[in-house]
């Protein structure tokens, strides 16, 4: 079985290259990622031996590329992370999320039809489907919610999706998609909630909360993700949209709240900044449908996850002081120097 996994080289991506590779050690693992601020090649050192694995840099939407690492490498199953992910970088400067996220996305379905590929996965995102009253907690986004986007980011993600299911029914490509909530967890980029206020913690630095801080997420921790595609690729339909997410709904504020008392750091870091353009309110997916027929439970505690998450960032600062320290700095004044 060989496996091109996009996006590896991100947040999600590379925790799923580590689960395959550690479950199924005979598999073929593909990594094609263009290293993009949110990539990072040192996240992959674990696994760069391997003589299983290889690395190739590449865009999604570089045609000549793709066809020819389908050609040569003649995988099985196609799992696309590689995006453009952050919503506030969407609202900042559109274009890109366009390109990779829908082009991109394109791109590859055509070199799957080309090659005769047996699977191609779609990682997509709960925030297609907009956002829910905080009024009305009985309320749960299914596979049968509609569309009704919010960001740059969102209306990309299901432009892409939308595009896969029309893969399916037009050319019988064998496309699954998956929507799922917040992530957390290692190697999450520190642009993002969870990574930003711990590394912020523990430099001291003002912890910047939008708005009230009365935004709902619901999180899961990045394994349950990982192990929820590696069952819809094996066991899952083709044709299916499955949601992915834990029942864990928080408000932002008692996240970040969280984070101060597990660094023992003090709340009046908490600086309530500006709000987000167009900031949905509350995300909650109902995962009945990937239950029921996969299987499927979230398996780590947000009390768990969070220690382990944080414990992660402790042992291994390097990782994200380095990346702090580079162009990230030039991000950070752009987008929280006036808020
Ligand atoms: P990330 O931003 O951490 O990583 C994205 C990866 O894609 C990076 O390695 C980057 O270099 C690569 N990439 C970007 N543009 C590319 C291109 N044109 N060609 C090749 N590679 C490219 O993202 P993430 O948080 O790991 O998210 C992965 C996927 O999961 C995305 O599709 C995102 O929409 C989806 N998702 C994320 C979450 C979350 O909470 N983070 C939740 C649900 C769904
Ligand atoms: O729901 C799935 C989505 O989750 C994924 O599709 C996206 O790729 C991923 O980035 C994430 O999107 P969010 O916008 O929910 O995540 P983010 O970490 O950017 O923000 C989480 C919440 O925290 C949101 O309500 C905004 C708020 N926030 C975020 C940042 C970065 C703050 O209050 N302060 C901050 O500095």
């Amino acid at each position: 079985m060989t496996l091109i996994v996009t996006g590896g080289a991100g947040f999600i991506g590379s925790n799923f290259i580590f689960h395959i590779m550690e479950k199924y050690p005979n598999y073929r693992v593909v990594c094609l990622d263009k290293l993009t601020y949110a990539g990072n090649l040192s996240t992959l050192a674990p696994v760069m031996k391997n003589k299983n694995f290889r690395f190739v840099k590449a865009d999604i939407c570089d045609r000549d590329a793709v066809f020819a690492l389908f050609e040569e490498e003649k995988p099985d199953v196609v799992v696309n992370f590689a995006a453009e992910s952050h919503v506030d970088r969407s609202i900042e400067e559109p274009g890109i999320f366009l390109q990779t996220n829908i082009m991109g996305t394109a791109t590859l379905m055509d070199a799957c039809r080309k090659f005769g590929i047996k699977r191609f996965h779609q990682v997509s995102t709960d925030e297609v489907y907009g956002d829910l009253p905080l009024d009305r907690p009985d309320l749960f986004f299914t596979e049968q919610t509609p569309i009704h986007t919010s960001s740059p980011y969102s209306s990309s993600k299901a432009a892409a999706d939308l595009l896969a299911l029309a893969y399916y029914r037009t050319y019988g490509l064998a496309v699954s998609v998956s929507r799922c909530s917040n992530n957390y967890g290692p190697y999450h980029f520190p642009e993002k909630l969870i990574p930003l206020m711990i590394a912020n913690a523990l430099n001291n630095k003002p912890l910047p909360v939008y708005g009230k801080g009365e935004n709902v997420r619901d999180w899961l921790y990045v394994e349950d993700h990982c192990k929820a595609i590696d069952l819809i690729i094996h066991k899952g339909r083709a044709g299916e949209v499955y949601n992915i997410g834990g029942h864990n709904e928080m408000k932002n504020i008692d996240i970040v709240k969280i984070i101060c008392k597990e660094l023992n750091k003090p709340e009046s870091l908490i600086t309530f900044v500006a709000d987000r353009k167009g900031h949905d309110m509350r995300y909650a997916i109902d995962p009945s449908k990937i239950h029921r027929e996969l299987g499927w439970l979230p398996e780590t505690k947000f009390e768990d996850g969070i220690k382990k998450t944080i414990e992660w960032y402790l042992s291994n600062r390097e990782w994200w002081e380095t990346i702090i320290s580079g162009e990230y700095k030039e991000y950070y004044e752009k987008m929280y120097g006036n808020r």
